[in-house]
């Protein structure tokens, strides 16, 4: 790593980073492997860590720490490749936002981590489990390597087998063509359930749909950097196919089961995404950190000419955090008797509760039912 920044960087700074490199890499890595599916009580010292892992000072500390060209040639994907910077432009046509984004500040989304939700039932190992192979897959088809530790990282980001700014693209728009769906589906379900009832639907179609709505924005900016060839939406074809006619199923059947699927799916996104922001943090990907925004992620978000792509995903990180927050504590939930506690702030009363558009009162694994007002 020394080596490396005295190539790309005058003398006088290269100890400063050096020091400030081998301080990121004094934490253990935040629980990502070894201590990743821990329980809850037993990730508290995990979580500790990875608040200061995620202080916002570290944020560009070296994001030109390795010049692209000082890198080996990469095993680069063939799924997706880059557009041209004038695809980022807007139709004249461009409509307002459906589901306007709340603003969150950079301190509470750095403040976003991954934690696991512990399994305790069996219903819960049943989906973990199966979540576990369909993330294992996607691995394998996309090409990436999930480091054990920062020096592992590092290792990887300096290989052939590195992430380049193409392989992240890939992964980020097959996650989220498949993350659009659930929401819509169970959105969709409950619709129908509640016009033949004739009854109300506690407030849990519209956090739904916004869910859907959000990952199709996801998909929608990624689209705008990157273009998949045939293949890729051959996949994307057999994917959804296979994937929203499962869903819709087993949602008439078990809608829990499908609210606990989607919250460690969540748990995933957040992990996958947490890897690509350290990657821009730590200067190891400077093409991705460099990457534009396109001009629908600036109006969604509320992001201005000076963001950056850490920026954008650091927004859509903290998106997917709540998915797992809300996914988790559905599941959690009498879902024919409880209201969505997301959808509406309860007044006079001191109990914190969880609310769609804040971070502030974020769980990670969920709300447990005992401690929400229904
Ligand atoms: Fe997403
Ligand atoms: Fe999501």
């Amino acid at each position: 790593m020394l080596s490396t920044l005295a190539n790309t960087h005058t003398e006088r700074m290269a100890p400063i980073m050096y020091r400030a490199i081998l301080n990121e890499c004094s934490y253990s890595y935040n629980g990502l492997h070894t201590h990743r599916y821990a329980s809850t009580a037993t990730t508290t010292k995990t979580e500790t860590k990875n608040e200061s892992l995620n202080k916002p000072e570290t944020k560009f500390l070296f994001p030109d720490a390795i010049k692209p060209e000082e890198l080996p040639k990469a095993r680069n994907t063939r799924l997706v490749s880059m557009r041209d910077f004038k695809h980022m432009a807007e139709g004249k046509f461009l409509t307002k936002p459906m589901f306007k984004h709340p603003v969150w500040t950079s301190e509470e989304m750095e403040g976003i981590y991954y934690t696991h939700r512990k399994c305790k039932t069996l219903d819960d190992y049943i989906t973990f489990y199966f979540m576990r192979v369909l993330r294992n897959t996607f691995d394998f088809c996309t090409g990436y390597l999930e480091p054990k530790d920062k020096q592992d990282q590092i290792r990887i980001a300096k290989s052939k087998r590195r992430m380049t700014r193409e392989k992240w693209l890939t992964r980020f728009i097959v996650l989220e063509s498949i993350a659009g769906i659930p929401g819509s589906v169970a959105g969709f379900l409950r619709h129908l359930q509640s016009i033949r009832l004739m009854r109300r639907d506690k407030a849990f179609i519209e956090t739904l749909l916004d869910e859907a709505y959000n990952e199709r924005m996801h998909l929608l900016t990624f689209m705008k950097l990157g273009k998949p060839g045939r293949f890729a939406r051959l996949m994307l074809w057999f994917g959804q196919g296979i994937f929203a006619n499962l869903f819709f199923l087993t949602y008439i059947i078990r809608p829990k089961i499908c609210h606990r699927f989607v919250g460690y799916l969540e748990e995933e996104a957040v992990l996958t995404y947490t890897r690509c922001l350290q990657d821009m943090r730590m200067g190891l990907n400077p093409q991705l950190y460099h990457t534009g925004i396109p001009q629908i992620a600036k109006d969604y978000w509320h992001l201005t000419n000076k963001d950056t792509f850490y920026d954008m995903i650091l927004y859509i990180r903290a998106d997917e955090a709540k998915h797992r927050e809300v996914n988790h504590t559905f599941a959690n939930l009498k879902l024919r008797q409880d209201r969505n506690p997301f959808a509406k702030d309860v007044p006079n009363d001191p109990r914190p509760q969880p609310l769609s558009d804040t971070l502030k009162t974020h769980r990670g694994t969920g709300w447990d039912r005992k401690d929400l007002i229904l």
